[in-house]
């Protein structure tokens, strides 16, 4: 079943009074169960998408898309009620710099027990109901592998270390037993062992709860360890999408090709703003777009045709856009 589709969608941002699409006829389909890696070099538009499906962007950009859907639901048209009530009963996020998503206010614990659903507490009195949130928030903060609830609930966001807070913000996704978490970049910056950790939790998470992730990372050896699918951003652009092991076994696009190189055999991490060792030049800012394939400039394989925005093409579940993709000589 097909949770999250999303078809062209575009969005445009006003940098220094001019619209520049900082995101342009991005897709992507998210099925139930699955995981789902969206990669791209850091300022591709991962944080955006990621923003776009949660309705977290500034009202004053525009955004368009042909379709935009949770389960068949218009995300685009409905109102905006409707649409918190499904991030929150569906869909939980965590967002890049997690500690910027809590309140500075409020106890951790404060806050994990306000994301617990009502409907899960079968207590009657509301001490009673008190104390069995607070049961499952420490039941929660076990699962993500935080052993001192109790210093955890009663500190405020600043007071904890960052993997904690990430693992917190785990619990506070997991609370709401949703469909789908997005995770973006969760693992930036941490060291290994609480990596392992986190990857093994949202992996547990996607077998034992048949919850789906979408997975936003550039850790490619972490992808390529937890995703059965991938989405590959440049620059605001899907360039390729399709299954994982055939991604890496036969890529089309340029961009995918030289994404893979710069991580030889997934052994490891690729960190922000690392060049891409089979690629000269870095990604341009919005400022300067080139026209038609983004990539043109850096691109070993551009010819004039390039200027024009390749379509989509469709091998199976692998979808490219590229007029000159790999391998295309010997089809
Ligand atoms: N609030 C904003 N105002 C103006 N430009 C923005 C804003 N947020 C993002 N951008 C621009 O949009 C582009 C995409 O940003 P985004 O944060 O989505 O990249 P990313 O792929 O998530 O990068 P990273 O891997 O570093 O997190 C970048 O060029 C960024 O500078
Ligand atoms: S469309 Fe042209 S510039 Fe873009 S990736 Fe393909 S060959 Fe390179
Ligand atoms: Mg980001």
């Amino acid at each position: 079943m097909v949770l999250l589709d999303i078809k062209n969608l575009t969005l445009e941002i006003d940098i220094s009074g001019s619209w520049v699409k900082a995101l342009d006829k991005i897709n992507m389909v998210i099925h139930e169960k699955q995981i789902h890696a969206l990669v791209g070099e850091s300022g591709s538009g991962k944080s955006l998408i990621v923003k776009a499906i949660v309705g977290a962007l500034p009202v004053r950009w525009r955004i368009t898309a042909d379709r935009m859907t949770w389960k068949g639901q218009n995300l685009l048209t409905m109102t905006v009620k409707a649409r918190r009530k499904i991030i929150r009963k569906d869909i939980s996020v965590i967002f890049q710099n997690p500690i910027n998503s809590l309140d500075p206010l409020l106890t951790l614990g404060q806050q994990l027990q306000e994301m617990l659903p009502t409907d899960n507490l079968t207590k009657t009195w509301f001490w009673q109901r008190n104390k069995q949130k607070r049961e499952l928030a420490i039941n929660l903060l076990h699962k993500v592998g935080i052993k001192n609830h109790q210093l955890c609930l009663s500190s405020y966001p600043h007071q904890i270390p960052n993997d904690v807070v990430q693992k917190f913000m785990i619990a506070m996704a997991l609370a709401s037993e949703p469909k789908l978490i997005i995770a973006d970049d969760p693992t930036r910056g941490m060291e290994v062992t609480a990596k392992t950790q986190i990857l093994k939790l949202l992996s547990r998470v996607n077998q034992v709860k048949s919850t789906s992730v979408l997975f936003v990372s550039h850790d490619l050896l972490a992808i390529s360890n937890m995703a059965s699918y991938m989405t590959v951003l440049y620059c605001g652009q899907t360039v390729e999408s399709g299954d994982l092991l055939q991604l890496r076994k036969r890529a089309f696009h340029p961009y995918t090709q030289a994404l893979l190189n710069s991580a030889p055999s997934f052994r490891k991490d690729l960190p922000p703003k690392s060049p891409l060792s089979s690629l000269d030049g870095t990604i341009p800012t919005l400022h300067n777009l080139p026209i038609g394939c983004r990539l043109g400039p850096r691109c070993p394989r551009a010819r004039r045709e390039c200027v024009a925005i390749p379509q989509i093409r469709r091998v199976h579940t692998h979808f490219y856009s590229c007029h000159f993709p790999l391998h295309w000589e010997a089809k």
